[in-house]
């Protein structure tokens, strides 16, 4: 969708002050050798924190469509000299130049609700299926749908039934929910197969 057309508009944002990358990677379970695509990366701090976790063996995909956040992230990767994260600048709605079936870990953190919200779910959930292994796990990371916290709009956030909702009908069953922090869910879910 045209970016001047869609309703939720997130470059540049970044949950870095009020969500904690490493208790959200503890959370989904990301292991030494993983190969981590975070979706709507922003300004990669996740995707940094994961470097660590996959170590040489693993590997860290950070996509965002915002060049400046990428370019914040380019920066970072080059002072503390990691070899194993790739930011690319890329749509998650369309195509993201990854194998098919190469991922085990596809996280995506505060971007779901505005994929929803933009109606562009269809072509999401297809490009999550291609590239995710048979055996990989989405994790969803949303803000709690609750008055007083932090977070977007009421009228667009997901309560994790929501998001299992959308998910489900393109083949994903919830596995777990879990708080991570003070204001965010995680919600993982695996291909039915
Ligand atoms: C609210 S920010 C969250 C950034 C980061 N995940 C975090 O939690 O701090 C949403 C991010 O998703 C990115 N984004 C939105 N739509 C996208 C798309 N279709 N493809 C790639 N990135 C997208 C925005 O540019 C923005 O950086």
């Amino acid at each position: 969708m045209a970016d001047d057309k869609k309703i939720h508009k997130h470059g540049g944002k970044s949950s870095s002050e009020i969500l904690s990358a490493s208790e959200v990677l503890k959370n989904v379970g990301l292991k030494s050798g993983d190969i981590f695509l975070d979706a709507g990366s922003g300004d990669g701090f996740i995707s940094l924190e994961a470097s660590e976790i996959v170590g040489e063996n693993g590997e860290v995909y950070a996509t965002d469509v915002h060049k400046p956040s990428m370019d914040i992230l380019h920066q970072k990767i080059e002072e503390k000299d990691l070899k194993n994260v790739n930011p690319i600048l890329a749509d998650i709605t369309s195509s993201i130049p990854v194998e098919n079936n190469s991922i085990d870990l596809y996280l995506t953190a505060n971007v779901f609700h505005g994929i929803v919200g933009n109606a562009e779910l269809d072509s999401t959930m297809k490009e999550i299926n291609r590239v995710l292994k048979d055996d990989g796990v989405l994790a969803i990371v949303e803000f709690i749908k609750e008055e007083g916290m932090p977070g977007p709009p009421m009228d667009v956030r997901l309560e994790p039934q929501d998001v299992v909702d959308n998910i489900e009908k393109y083949g994903y069953v919830k596995k777990e929910v879990k708080q991570t922090g003070p204001y965010h869910y995680v919600l993982l879910a695996s291909k039915n197969k």
